[in-house]
Formats: C-alpha cells, structure tokens, sequence
C-alpha cells in the first residue's frame, strides 16, 4: 500500500474543542486511505519507499465538509432575484407560487442527464475550493419519481467525480401543487411511500423537513422525522428561518444531527440543542441574498458550546453560491464569528453535521486521509481574503485529485 509523508507542514488539525489545533514544523504519515501518522519533523518516519511532500511551511487542513446543498435542480430563479430587487420577499414570491415550486416544475421537465450536467459546474466549484465532503439533498421532485431522479444524480456525482456525498431526502420541501389544500395527505404520501420507495433503492442516507410559515407546521414536520426514525435515519431539518414554529427545539429532542438556519431561534431553545448534542448549521449566504437582518443567536450557542457549522446552501432560490471560503468570510463579517470558528465550522463541526466526525472533519491519526494543502500559511487567512482561491492540491482519501 502506497505511504505518502508531508513535511515542514503547518497543521491546522481542528482537534480540540476550540481553535485550529495548530501544530508548526509537523509532519503527517498517510498509509492508504488513511492518515497513519502526525508528530514533530524531528520524529519523522525515515524510510526510503515513502513518497514525501515538502509543504515549505505550508498550511494543511482537513478536506472541507459543505453540509448543507440542494445543488441538484432544473432552471434557475433569476428572474426572482430581479424581483425581489423590485421589492416582493422570498416569502411573497413562494404565496404566488414561485420559489421553491418554480425549481420543482423546471426540475421534473429534466432528465437525469441534464440534471447531471447542470449540476457539474456548481460541485466542481466547489470541490475546487477543496471539499471532500458534501451533503445534496433532494426536495425539488415532490413526486416519488423525482425526488428518486435527484437523488440518483446524487449517488452518480458521488461515484463519477471520486467525492464523497451524503444523500438527504427532503420530500417534505413545500406542498406540491397538486396537494394544495391537502398538506397532511402529502405528508401521509412522504411517509408512506415517498420515503420507503427512495430508502428501498439505497438512495437515503439521512431526511430533512423545511418546518416554517411557507412549508410545513411543526405536528406535519415532527410526523415525518419520526417516520425516518423507524425507518433507522438520522434526521436533520429546515427550522426558524423566517419565524419562530419551535422546530429546533422539536428536532433536537428528537436527536437530530443538525438544526438549519436559525435565524429566528430563541436563545432560549439553544439549551434543547445542547443538550441532544444536536449542531447548529449556519447558512450566511440565505442570510445575505435575502437581505435578512435578524441574526443567530451566536452568542447564546457559543456560552452553551453548540458546535456550530457552516454551509453554502447552495440552492436556485436563497444561496446560489458556490464557495464555501466565501461563507467562511460571510460568517466573520455578517455573523462576527472568528476564523477559527468559520474553519472549524466547515471542518469538524460540519462532519459533525453529517454524522461522520469519526472518519472525517479533522486531521486526526486514524481517520480518512482528506487532506488539502493551501498557499497559504496562517488559517485566518482562508476567512480573510475573497476571490482568490488558494487551494493547492487535494488528497481525498489518501490520493492526490487530479
Ligand atoms: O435552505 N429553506 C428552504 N429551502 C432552501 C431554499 C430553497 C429554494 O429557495 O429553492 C433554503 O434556503
Ligand atoms: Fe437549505
């Protein structure tokens, strides 16, 4: 099995509860798909079958973990960006059936080819910034056969570009036209077929709800979480992101991986996530594209030690962004996070997110050899600086992207 050694490396290997778990002059021994090795240069392994990397003071990171996308969808909406520059809301744009069902109607006209394709270019963004790692959710088919067609580009991204991805079902998204009127018979149709028939063609690693004014109430949102449940799914889901319904706490309670958005979440419900150890996922580009100004409660989640993550949210409708070192940036300024709080949130607290800190999120002897390699020598600057991309090279799972 192939070794490969960095030296004169400058870790940032997020172990710790706090900081960057930086470590200067180290070296990092990695033994297939794994990494088998990190101590002091001095300590180094000397044998002469191992490949070595001299990072010349380099930084190295774990492989960035985007947790949270709905990057699979037909159409786009800029059209709504232009409205919403006229002055309608989100919220309003959704009433007259646009938003979310407008990506629903242009996503069940593509093929499976076309969303394949479409999708590409915006992964490709971001594996180029150096994911490893990402969630995509399905959510835009709201009929078994597309929500299955999602999530079948999904696994096809995930097998074609060598990246690992976690499948979420979102079935529970918004109300289908064809139920308005009739969200408790959709949620019957979620729970009984919808899910059962995606899980059935291995094709659901975890189920998300949108709870919220324009989707679904906290008893229809509860309902399919614990469907998920009996069915053996981690679960996960949309709350407080433009009111207050109460889903974080409802979610939590239930142990669910991560509660998103939060905007709109009492600093009083945090406790409930602290104590499920359930993970705050921040979406600062939701928060800027739609101009909102009620903020997390940051500071509640930082005082009861919520790990905290962030992602792009990469979507048509309220985050058609693409850089997860930009909503790094996003947090520090819009959300005054800290950049050890921005890396450790698209690193070990993302992981977290998905369920798979025990294999990914840190540099960590043991776990998966994702490791990228930046132009760049202090962390702070991967927050700091906007536009340039500074990745270097990328080891997903102990072999170098090409
Ligand atoms: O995370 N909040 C719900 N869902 C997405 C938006 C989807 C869309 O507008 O298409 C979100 O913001
Ligand atoms: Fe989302």
């Amino acid at each position: 099995m192939s070794q490969t050694l960095f030296v004169n490396a400058t870790l940032a290997s997020m172990q710790g509860n706090s900081g960057y778990g930086l470590q200067q002059q180290a070296a990092l021994l990695v033994d297939g798909d794994r990494i088998a090795w990190i101590g002091d240069m001095t300590a180094r392994p000397r044998d002469d079958s191992i490949e070595i990397v001299d990072c010349e003071q380099r930084l190295l990171t774990p492989g960035l973990v985007d947790c949270h996308t709905h990057l699979i969808y037909g159409g786009d909406r800029a059209d709504e960006f232009e409205m919403r520059l006229e002055g309608a809301s989100y919220a309003e744009i959704a009433a007259r059936g646009g938003g979310i069902l407008a990506t629903v109607h242009a996503t069940r006209q593509a093929s499976e080819e076309e969303l394949f394709a479409e999708a590409l270019p915006r992964i490709r963004a971001l594996l180029g910034e150096g994911v490893t790692t990402l969630e995509i959710k399905s959510g835009y088919g709201l009929d078994s056969a597309t929500e299955i067609k999602m999530l079948r580009v999904a696994a096809r991204l995930e097998r074609d570009l060598g990246v690992r991805i976690q499948k979420t079902f979102l079935g529970a998204h918004a109300l289908p036209p064809e139920y308005e009127g009739h969200a408790d018979a959709y949620i019957d149709l979620v729970c009984e077929e919808m899910l059962p028939q995606a899980q059935h063609e291995g094709l659901v690693d975890a189920v998300d709800v949108f709870i919220e004014s324009i989707a679904f109430s906290l008893e229809q949102g509860e309902r399919v979480l614990a469907r998920a449940q009996d069915l053996g799914l981690p679960v996960k889901a949309h709350v407080e992101q433009l009111s207050d319904l109460g889903g974080a706490a409802m979610a939590a309670a239930r142990g669910a991986l991560s509660v998103d958005h939060l905007e709109y979440l009492a600093p009083a419900d945090v406790a409930h996530l602290a104590d499920n150890g359930t993970v705050a996922v921040l979406l600062p580009g939701a928060f800027y594209v739609l101009r909102e100004t009620q903020l997390p409660p940051i500071a509640a989640l930082r005082e009861r030690r919520v790990p905290m993550a962030l992602a792009t949210d990469a979507n048509p409708g309220s985050s058609p962004l693409h850089s997860l070192l930009l909503i790094m940036n996003m947090a520090c300024t819009l959300f005054r996070m800290t950049p050890a709080e921005a890396l450790r949130g698209v690193t070990v607290n993302a992981a977290r997110a998905l369920g798979m800190d025990r294999e990914i999120g840190t540099l960590e002897t043991g776990k998966k050899a994702d490791i990228v390699v930046w132009n760049l020598q202090r962390p702070a600057m991967l927050s700091y600086r906007v536009g340039v991309n500074p990745c270097r090279a990328v080891m997903q799972a102990g072999r170098w992207r090409s």
